[in-house]
């Protein structure tokens, strides 16, 4: 696992609008070696939230709910493997 990850939740307010203050203590809820949650400004896909980023992977997640967390956790952050349902479909496009 990347040591030095960094999981960006919007806490503006469209986004907090959409619940990002409960994802974003979801995801504080759980502890990830090498993982830090970040509570961040407009990330720019305000229609789009509640928005989470994970960097250095520059993976974007769009629509977050606070149930959706511990699938990001599991499968992303503990094993590397993005979770594509969750995925902004227009910065990653499928297919
Ligand atoms: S308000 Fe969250 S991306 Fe803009």
């Amino acid at each position: 696992m990347d040591s030095s990850r960094q999981i960006l939740v919007c806490q503006y307010t469209n986004c907090l609008r959409n619940g990002s203050a409960a994802v974003l203590a979801a995801f504080q809820g759980y502890s990830v070696a090498g993982a830090m949650i970040i509570g961040c400004g407009c990330q720019g896909q305000c229609n789009m939230g509640a928005t989470v980023r994970v960097l250095p992977d520059d993976t974007w997640y769009c629509r977050v709910k606070p149930e959706d967390v511990k699938a990001i956790v599991e499968y992303h952050l503990k094993q590397g493997s993005p979770v594509t349902a969750l995925l902004h479909p227009r910065l990653h496009p499928r297919g």
